[in-house]
């Protein structure tokens, strides 16, 4: 017997990773709705407006799902954009947009979206933080920051929601193969800074590593088959062994070791 397709309201679905979520899950009986600021047509969701920094059009992408479904079964806190500098030289204007965006943007779907699972007393928010949340890498402390904050904040959510039969789920992706470097704020490597040589090499490694990551897909069908499972864990890492690693080597290793490990791997003086 054909079920009622659960509805599905994802946001960033004009990207690499959330066109690849919105694919799967579309193939699998899930009804997609796909948020982005830029108009989109496409086999996979139904697109939505949305700026995640505007809190009116927040409101109304959701008043959109809400009119047509009348309910929403799952969010997928998806979109999201990076940001490369030192800690140093990085202004903080560019770090409140990125904020804007990975954190506060995901904390105002999600508070306007719990009024109505709590009322159809179901859902599930999927939270799309990074590896790269678990540690602060290099020229890119700030996008960990925002991550580790949106992990942060998953599992308190997680604990606080269980009572309404509302599941939270972190998914911490490795590097994947997309445009996220298109759409990065970057710090200029200005000539004169002191972190010049060491900003430029690694600026080159990170673009390197989106570009040798996994396909998207690898993501889409991994977040299709954890949507089926009656109990899915708080958290999953997908990505690359190593970088699946990441989180354990943290427990086990002291501070120092595994920081000695990122500057190698990143050839840094010490
Ligand atoms: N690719 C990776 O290696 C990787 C690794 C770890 C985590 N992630 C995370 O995975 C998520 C998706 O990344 P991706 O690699 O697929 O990046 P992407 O290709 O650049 O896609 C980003 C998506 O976010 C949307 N977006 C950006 N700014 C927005 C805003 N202000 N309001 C609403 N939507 C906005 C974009 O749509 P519009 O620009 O049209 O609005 C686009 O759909 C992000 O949260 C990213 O941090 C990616």
């Amino acid at each position: 017997m054909n079920q009622t397709p659960k509805v599905v309201l994802l946001t960033g679905a004009s990207g690499g990773l959330g066109t690849a979520i919105a694919k799967h899950l579309s193939q699998n009986n899930y009804k997609v709705y796909g948020t982005s600021r830029k108009k989109q047509t496409s086999q996979y969701y139904i697109w939505v407006p949305m700026d995640l920094s505007d809190k009116i059009s927040i409101e109304q992408a959701i008043n959109i799902v809400m009119y047509k479904e009348n309910r929403i079964d799952i969010l997928i806190n998806n979109a999201g954009i990076g940001i490369t500098g030192s800690v140093e030289e990085t202004a903080i204007d560019d770090l409140k947009k990125v904020f804007e965006v990975n954190f506060f943007g995901t904390v105002r779907m999600i508070q306007k979206v719990l009024p109505i699972m709590r009322q159809q007393q179901s859902g599930t928010i999927i939270n799309i933080s990074s590896i790269a949340g678990y540690t602060g890498l290099p020229f890119r402390g700030y996008y960990s920051a925002t991550k580790s904050a949106v992990m942060r904040m998953s599992e308190a959510l997680s604990s606080e929601v269980q009572q309404f039969n509302i599941k939270v789920l972190d998914i911490a992706p490795g590097d994947f193969q997309t445009n996220i470097a298109a759409g990065r704020l970057y710090t200029e490597a200005r000539d004169d800074s002191p972190y010049y040589t060491d900003y430029k090499r690694i600026l080159k490694m990170i673009d390197d590593e989106v570009e040798s990551g996994l396909k998207p897909d690898v993501l889409g069908q991994k977040i299709t088959k954890i949507l089926n499972l009656k109990h899915p864990k708080l958290r999953y890492n997908i990505g690359l062994f190593m970088q699946r690693l990441t989180p354990y080597l943290l427990c086990v290793l002291p501070g120092r070791f595994f920081e000695k490990l990122i500057l190698n791997h990143y050839k840094m003086r010490k």
